[in-house]
């Protein structure tokens, strides 16, 4: 029987978390890390909400047993995050508490793997949406969607893209902060994005992993908002990693508004794929997120910081492109300014990447994608200095 096992050949493994794992092992000093989606603050630490601290405080006071929570989470925090994405309750909303956005995604992909086989995923896009649909047996299609040379949407091709689809596909799409180039369409496109999916039958999936982090709660949902306006049938895999902090605690929710009627069958096989892959979500974090976002105090301790951390990466940026105008001003930094979020990407080839990372300790992923939120007014000129050195 041992040769059961000689069937499985090595794996590699998750591109960010190694090169992180790597960059954590370097005893240089001065090493500067840019990979992980972790926010950092101007000391470079992660930390944190204070919102989530006074909320923790709270909850081991108060809390006198660690039950299971229910198969689709709790109830508070759906409700909570529904009011979150679409401003409003929604009518014929199921929703379930999953185990961060990867969780949602996964459980979405599931889902929708009864009627549809194939999904299209903007070129590029976050890494994992590849394996998420692929072990859940879609077929993946790329569809134009940011140009590196002109730094910016493909929008026409993308649309063109679309407009190809096979009825009845899923379309993945970030919801605001596009990981990773951090350019997203504006409300308009994403109208227009909108009508193609409606026209072809496409599916939308929308991956909210930063919502808050572009221009702000309200703003940032607008595109999704201006979907369910128009009464598509939609999904959205709403992660709490980034904008509550809570990454290690796995906190996400999946909705779905499938169409009046639906809901509540849907929420049903939500629940049975729940059941079948981890039984009940987590409860400390859950709890956690849900009181914050349900006590007006805390929430709005919460925003104040989500406030912050916003403007400072945008801070970072203009900061950022001036610097690397100084040091090189044939060439174009600008569009940093246009980007949102904590991702932007440096058109770096692969092997300056390495020897930014082999010779300053200065670590990014392979592509060239930078979390912005790594650099501080101390790192900043060593950083831009590195990157003149490996382009000229
Ligand atoms: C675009 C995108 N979607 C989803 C996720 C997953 O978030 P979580 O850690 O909540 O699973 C991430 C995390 O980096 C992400 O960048």
């Amino acid at each position: 029987m041992q040769e059961f096992f000689s069937r499985y050949d090595h794996l590699s493994q998750d591109p960010i978390f190694s090169l992180s794992s790597q960059s954590a092992k370097d005893t240089r000093p001065n090493k500067i890390d840019l990979t992980m989606g972790i926010y950092k603050d101007a000391s470079l630490k992660s930390g944190i909400f204070k919102s989530i601290k006074e909320a923790e405080k709270r909850l081991l006071e108060q809390e006198s047993n660690k039950d299971y929570l229910p198969i689709g989470g709790l109830e508070e925090l759906i409700h909570q995050t529904e009011l979150l994405v679409f401003g409003k309750r929604m009518e014929g909303l199921a929703g379930i508490q999953t185990l961060g956005g990867t969780g949602a995604l996964r459980i979405g992909a599931d889902l929708l793997k009864a009627g549809s086989s194939v999904v299209y995923l903007p070129k590029p896009t976050w890494v994992n949406h590849h394996k998420i649909f692929t072990y859940a047996g879609f077929k993946i299609q790329e569809c134009a969607y940011y140009d590196r040379g002109a730094h910016s949407l493909s929008f026409d091709a993308f649309c063109a893209d679309l407009e190809q689809a096979v009825e009845q596909s899923v379309v993945v799409l970030h919801g605001c902060c596009h990981n990773p180039s951090g350019m997203d369409p504006t409300l308009d496109q994403w109208k227009i994005i909108a009508q193609i999916c409606q026209k072809r039958r496409l599916i939308p999936f929308f991956d909210l992993a930063y919502l808050g982090f572009g221009s702000g709660i309200e703003a940032d949902g607008e595109a999704i908002r201006s979907f369910a306006q128009m009464g598509l049938p939609l999904l959205v895999a709403v992660s709490y990693s980034k904008n509550l902090g809570l990454y290690g605690e796995r906190i996400g929710v999946l909705l779905a508004l499938p169409g009046a009627g639906f809901a509540e069958n849907v929420r049903s096989h939500m629940l049975a794929l729940a059941r079948a892959s981890y039984s009940n979500p987590p409860r400390h974090g859950a709890l956690l997120a849900a009181s914050v976002l349900s006590d007006s105090q805390l929430r709005s301790d919460w925003i104040t910081e989500l406030d912050g951390m916003r403007e400072r990466m945008q801070g970072l940026r203009k900061d950022f492109a001036q610097a690397l105008k100084v040091s090189m001003p044939s060439q174009d930094f600008q569009y940093l300014h246009r980007c949102r979020g904590m991702f932007s990407y440096l058109n770096l080839e692969v092997d300056q990447v390495s020897r930014l990372r082999e010779v300053n300790g200065i670590y990014l992923t392979g592509t060239g994608r930078i979390n912005i939120s790594g650099l501080n007014s101390s790192n900043m000129s060593d950083v831009v200095q590195a990157i003149e050195k490996v382009i000229k």
